[in-house]
């Protein structure tokens, strides 16, 4: 018997597997083809004060071993989600992450107010989204506009507050520890790798936005060495994703430090994966004599 639940920020989790934000929705499409119970957790898409419509199209364009993405926090306001979505996904019996934006720090603080008494078990607060014109990312570029903002949401916020932090910086580790200053309960590493796609016979950019995050595959080795550094830099627990494709991956995120992980962007490239990483990462376990999955974390050999 392997010991698969895991605690984060004091919340106990059935497994370590958390479905990312973005990649997700609200569960209703997957919700149709399995348990998404099986889930640790479910991230939902970002949310904000105020529905947005996003960005125009073309907004996903494929990549050699990812997707570029410029949505644009297409949502339908934390209102709507909490009024429309929220009750199907908790009467499913899976820990809901809400996943929270803002261009504002206030526009964060008041979408947070709304979250006081729903429902949600963890607040995941996205200081990190490439794809907006103001804040998202803005707020996680530099410690102190990260600090700034987290300290006026963790005066409104009922529960635990995890911080999702962006890999386009210089230092990731300045951000988190300014995050951990500021209150944060976690952080949650790393979003998307800002680039772009050219089509080459119109000499146009691919997406309308003309850049937009990468995900999947090919940032997953830049992502392990920033969960790695960040671990060894807080003492806050980390959740680490980027590129997660395999129980194996998952296992790798955890061994860098990382306390549970997110499965992103292999839910778009198979719509199984969630139970398929959950099941191979019990046969790394059950193959490596582990016994909790827990014993994974931070348990990289370094000699
Ligand atoms: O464009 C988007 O909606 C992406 C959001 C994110 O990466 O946080």
């Amino acid at each position: 018997m392997i010991n698969m639940p895991v605690e984060l920020c004091g919340v106990k989790l059935k497994n370590p597997l958390i479905a990312a934000s973005g990649t997700f929705g609200f569960g209703r499409e997957y919700d149709e083809l399995y348990d998404i119970s099986a889930w640790g957790a479910v991230s939902v898409k970002g949310l904000t004060d105020e529905p947005r419509a996003g960005n125009p199209p073309p907004r996903i364009a494929e990549t050699a071993s990812g997707i570029l993405n410029s949505v644009g926090l297409q949502n339908p306001g934390v209102g709507a989600f909490i009024r429309d979505e929220l009750p199907r996904l908790v009467s499913r019996g899976v820990a809901v992450i809400a996943n929270v934006a803002g261009s504002t720090a206030e526009s964060y603080t008041e979408a947070v107010r709304k979250l006081s008494d729903a429902p949600v078990a963890i607040i995941e607060l996205n200081i990190s989204c490439p794809n907006v014109r103001q804040g998202g990312a803005q707020f996680g570029a530099s410690p102190e506009e990260a600090a700034r903002v987290i300290s006026v949401v963790r005066k409104v916020c009922s529960r635990p507050l995890m911080v999702k932090l962006s890999p386009n910086v210089t230092d990731i580790t300045a951000i988190a520890r300014a995050a951990e200053d500021a209150g944060a309960d976690a952080v949650s590493l790393i979003n998307t790798v800002t680039g772009m796609a050219i089509d080459a016979r119109a000499r146009r950019p691919v997406l309308a936005n003309i850049t937009g995050g990468l995900s999947g595959p090919a940032i997953k080795p830049i992502a392990l060495r920033m969960v790695w550094q960040t671990a060894a830099s807080v003492r806050i627990p980390v959740v680490g994703m980027g590129g997660i494709m395999t129980g194996t991956d998952a296992a790798e995120f955890m061994i860098a430090g990382a306390t549970a992980v997110m499965v992103g962007t292999a839910n778009i490239a198979d719509v199984m994966a969630g139970h398929r990483i959950l099941r191979e990462l019990g046969e790394f376990l059950d193959k490596n004599g582990i016994e909790d999955v827990s014993e994974l974390t931070g348990s990289l050999i370094l000699d």
